[in-house]
């Protein structure tokens, strides 16, 4: 884990921003690939906040972790029109083959898997992205594929 002296070492220069709070955190996940809990008070003292104040901003955006993500990032479509053409069953399915919930990783660090709201794949729902890749019209057995492609 980093020392309070690195962390604000790298988030320093950020301090004269207007609004700094946020850009520090999305400097320290980029750097450590999530918010470590000394990163909370170190924040905090230096934008005179309280560290109750940082962990609940923290908490508020899902994309900051409080540990690193997987190695892949699985991002399933949760909006309309692809919950209307069975993206639900499919997400259900998915978590419960990776025995693990949304935000969650697998055990062996491989996939991390979170929900996404529409990836302008309507038309060929239910869709979902694994890293930067888009996969439409999935069913069991495409999930399938990509999860044992990215290891999981
Ligand atoms: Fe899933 Fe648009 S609702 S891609």
């Amino acid at each position: 884990a980093p020392s309070d002296e690195e962390i604000r070492t790298l988030v320093a220069p950020l301090t004269g921003l207007e609004g700094p709070l946020l850009p520090m955190l999305h400097a320290v996940q980029d750097a450590y690939g999530c918010i470590p809990d000394a990163a909370l008070q170190v924040l905090a003292d230096l934008l005179n906040l309280g560290r109750a104040e940082v962990h609940g901003v923290v908490s508020f955006y899902h994309d900051f972790r409080k540990v690193p993500a997987g190695r892949h990032i699985l991002r399933i479509c949760r909006a309309e029109a692809c919950q209307s053409m069975g993206g639900a069953a499919l997400a259900d399915a998915t978590l419960d083959r990776l025995g693990i919930g949304w935000h969650d990783t697998t055990a062996n660090g491989a996939v991390t898997v979170e929900p996404v709201y529409c990836l302008g794949m309507c038309a060929c729902a239910p869709a979902a992205m694994l890293d930067d890749r888009v996969v439409a019209r999935l069913d069991d057995a495409r999930m399938n594929r990509l999860l044992d492609e990215a290891g999981a």
